[in-house]
């Protein structure tokens, strides 16, 4: 009984759980780096009631030893040439499938084996499961939305409220760095993290924060710079062997709860996420990341980005420009010849 309740208060640390329908999930990629934590952390959410890994190498592994981990959910691994029946009846599709960084790369460098991925996943998913709501974890994420969503429009299936960029892991890294600044519990400690997910195109707005506010100087500079380069300590820490795993699986299964938690009809559920956007359609611009409520269809509302400082509408000037060349750059990768 006692373990019960201990197992029940962890998993509550990561998940909510207080909607009752339970979702289907796939993870494309599932047996890398990202996939198999990532895996693993959705077989803990009481929310998926069916776990569908699908890698081309690797997912029936991954899936039989995640399988014995003792929550409800099903899982089943998917072999190269089953990318149909892994996405059967599924709700929402993660796709973490790509290659990562290493060492001396941006992001934009992983764009020409990364697209064409992306792009052929999306194309099985709108044939197999075309009103699933798929979470792209794959970088350049500022290129693989506007490919998934280009790849799901030629099909005639593109929803644009069922289509997400996680930057979760943006939102994750400013919270820690700025609660390590002002000594604060870093879930307690929100940030908003708008427009997109690489470098200068990362926009903290910490002087909505209580606790940002008040960070000034070399001290803003400093930490602005963290959360926009925080990817690369942990591409050289690793030294070649990829960029960020585990603490991308958290923000991946974290984002995913938000998701489900808006899908089982939860009201106030609202994180940044990078996706078809009004905001700055007018400037060219038609995807961004800024706080999104989720609810029973996906994206319910596009939350404005409110009131910014000086320093922050420095930063957005710095990352609009950027951003388009990678949406376009994307864009153009799909369009018909
Ligand atoms: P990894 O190389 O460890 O794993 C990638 C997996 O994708 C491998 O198992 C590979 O077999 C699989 N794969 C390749 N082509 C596939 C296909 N057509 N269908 C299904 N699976 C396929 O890489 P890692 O570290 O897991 O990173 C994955 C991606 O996530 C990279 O593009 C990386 O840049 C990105 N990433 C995104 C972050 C974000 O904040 N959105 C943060 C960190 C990484």
């Amino acid at each position: 009984m006692l373990c019960r309740a201990a197992l029940r208060s962890s998993s509550a640390r990561l998940f909510s759980t207080s909607a009752a329908r339970q979702t289907k999930v796939a993870v494309l990629g599932a047996g890398g780096g990202i996939g198999q934590p990532l895996s693993l952390l959705l077989k803990s959410d009481p929310l998926v009631s069916s776990l569908s890994l699908y890698d081309i190498r690797g997912a029936p592994g991954v899936a039989a030893d995640v399988s014995h981990v003792d929550t409800a959910s099903e899982v089943t691994g998917y072999p190269a040439d089953k990318i149909d029946a892994a996405l059967d009846g599924v709700q929402v599709v993660v796709i973490p499938a790509g290659v990562p960084r290493k060492p001396g790369m941006t992001r934009d460098d992983l764009f020409n084996t990364n697209a064409s991925i992306v792009r052929d996943l999306a194309t099985a998913v709108a044939r197999a499961s075309p009103s699933a709501h798929i979470l792209v974890i794959s970088n350049p994420v500022n290129s693989t939305v506007p490919i998934v969503a280009a790849a799901l429009e030629k099909a005639g299936v593109f929803d644009p409220r069922r289509l997400f960029g996680i930057t979760t892991l943006d939102v994750v890294r400013a919270q820690r760095f700025l609660a390590g600044i002002v000594e604060s519990d870093p879930r307690q400690t929100p940030v908003t993290v708008i427009g997109g997910h690489s470098g200068a195109t990362i926009v903290p707005l910490l002087s909505q924060s209580q606790y940002g506010k008040g960070i000034k100087g070399e001290t803003y500079d400093k930490l602005v710079h963290r959360i926009q380069f925080g990817g690369d300590e942990v591409v050289k820490a690793k030294d070649g062997a990829g960029s960020a795993t585990l603490s991308m699986a958290y923000a991946g299964a974290k984002f995913t709860n938000l998701l489900l938690r808006g899908l089982n009809g939860e009201k106030g559920v609202i994180t940044p996420t990078f996706v078809r956007s009004p905001l700055y359609e007018s400037q060219g611009i038609d995807f961004f990341s800024s706080s999104v409520e989720l609810g029973l269809q996906g994206v319910e509302k596009i939350h404005p980005i409110g009131d910014i400082s000086p320093e922050e509408e420095k930063l957005l000037a710095a990352c609009l420009p950027e951003l388009k060349k990678n949406i376009e750059k994307g864009k153009a990768f799909v369009a018909p010849n």
